[in-house]
Formats: C-alpha cells, structure tokens, sequence
C-alpha cells in the first residue's frame, strides 16, 4: 500500500521539499507518496487528527507551523525543545513525535569549510526563527557567536536564550569573524543584502547564506568579491531533507539523487 508523507506549511507551493522527497523514495523503491498539505494555523489541530487517524507516516513542517505545532504532538527532542521549532514529525510506535533538522543540516552544511581551530567567531545576521535554530547548532559546537538585528531587542533576547552577544545590524563588520551567516529573508528573489557591500572589507572567511532563491545571493556575490568562501543555501535545504528522509525510512537516504532533484528547481 502506498504510504503518504508530505510538507504541512502556509503557504505551501513554493516548498521544494516534494521534489527532493519524492526522488529519493523512488531511487529506493519504496512505495510512499510525498504531498503538499496547505495548512493555515487555525487548521492545524484538525489537520494532526487527521494524521493520526490516515496514519500518515511523516511530515516537513515549515512556516507558520514549526512553533505551533509542539503542543499537539506526543513527545519532541531535545534539540527541538531547546530550539522551540519542529520541521520533522515522526512516528515512534504509536508516539507522534517532534524533531528538529534545521540545526544539524545547517551544521554540516558549513563544517567543513571552516577551520579547524577552536576559538571560531561567528556572526549571524537576523533574529527571526531561522536564526533560532542556527545559532543553537553554533553554540552545540562551542562556537562564540555574535547575533545582528536591525531591531535589537530581539536580538537580545535570542542572544539571551544561547548565550551570544547581541548588536545592531548598523554596527556589523565582517573582518573579525570566521562564519558570517545571513538568516534573514533579505534577498528572497532580490538582488538585496542585509550587509552594505564595505562591510566586507577584509573578511576572508565563509560566508553562508540561509536564503536560496536565487542561490548566488547579493550577500554572497559581495563576500566572494572580498575573498570569502561561499556555501549556497540549497545546502541547509539538503541537508535537513536527508536527516528527514533517514528519520522516516530509517535506511541511508539517496544524497546525490536529492542533490540533482533540488538543483533541477532551482535557479543560479
Ligand atoms: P524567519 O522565521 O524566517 O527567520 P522572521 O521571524 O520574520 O522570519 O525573521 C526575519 C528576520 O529578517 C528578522 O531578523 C528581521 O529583522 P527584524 O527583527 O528587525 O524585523 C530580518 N529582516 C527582515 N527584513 C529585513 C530588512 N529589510 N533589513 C534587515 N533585516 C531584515
């Protein structure tokens, strides 16, 4: 019988998860259907019942409905506890569960570039729920962290909830920092940077960009120019979706088949 799994998000048909997913049950052969569930906030109760009751193996959770989600599930992570978000919901014998990917996939999107001493100094940019979770990683990892928000009180308060030092977006300079992160939206189909292209000045580091839409960003482009080294966002998007896939199937997910399904959707 074929086993359904899908996206719950609103909006949901922007989300590339359905491509990437669906490749990868089908190089393995196995027999699920991966679908798009377009959920406004207030459906979001009913629509758990009904994964309860259809049994539907697994589920992506995206915006607005990583937060809200928690209180209807059976159990969550820890990490998803400590991030306050889930974007994977997963069945553990008749426990409906809550993970978080985000944090992990961003990690291994960006270890390896970095070096490989001990004191890194990373800066992320943004203080929205995409901050959240990658600031968590970089703190799981002992990495100093310095969060920059155009509105700093909440950049305070997430500075605060991991221990990071908070700024205004206005004072921000890359040189200093091994891992500047943008995990603001700034850039989504613009040719816009949250950073002023000077502010790049002497930075020699790696520079990862949340948003892939399109994925040579004007945050990155400026960084490359400066002599940074560049890791494109389709990454963290990879990433996730290959913890995701193994959570659900429990067997190794396809990397290089979701690699080409993502990179077929999206544009340079
Ligand atoms: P998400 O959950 O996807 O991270 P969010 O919670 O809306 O989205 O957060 C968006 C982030 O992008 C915030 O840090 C926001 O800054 P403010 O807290 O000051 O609003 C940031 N952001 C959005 N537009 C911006 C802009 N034009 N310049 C700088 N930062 C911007």
């Amino acid at each position: 019988m074929t086993q359904i799994y899908g996206i719950a998000a609103h909006p949901v048909a922007h989300s590339l998860s359905p491509q990437m997913q669906q490749a990868a049950f089908d190089a393995l052969g196995l027999p699920a259907r991966f679908e798009r569930f377009d959920i406004a906030p207030e459906e979001l109760g009913t629509f758990i019942n009904r994964v309860r009751q259809e049994g539907i193996c697994g589920l992506a959770v995206s915006l607005p409905l990583k937060e809200i989600i928690i209180p209807f599930l059976d159990e969550i992570s820890e990490t998803a506890k400590k991030i306050g978000a889930v974007n994977t919901v997963y069945w553990k014998g008749s426990c409906l569960c809550g993970e978080n990917t985000d944090a992990p996939g961003f990690w291994e999107a960006v270890s390896y570039s970095l070096p490989k001493y001990s004191h890194i100094k990373a800066a992320v940019i943004g203080a929205g729920g995409a901050s959240r979770a990658i600031v968590f990683a970089l703190k799981e990892q002992g990495i100093a962290v310095s969060i920059f928000n155009r509105t700093i009180e909440k950049a305070k308060a997430l500075a605060a909830d991991f221990d990071g030092n908070a700024q205004t977006l206005d004072d921000f300079q890359a040189s200093g920092f091994d891992l500047v992160v943008n995990a603001t939206s700034v850039g989504l189909k613009s040719d816009l940077s949250p950073v002023l292209e000077p502010d790049w000045e002497g930075f020699a580091g790696v520079a990862f960009d949340a948003v892939f839409d399109p994925l040579q960003t004007r945050f990155l482009q400026d960084a490359r120019a400066h002599g940074a080294t560049i890791i494109t966002g389709e990454t963290m998007l990879l990433n996730q979706g290959i913890r995701q896939f193994e959570i659900w199937t429990g067997k190794n997910a396809p990397a290089e088949v979701m690699q080409e399904a993502l990179s077929q959707t999206l544009t340079l």
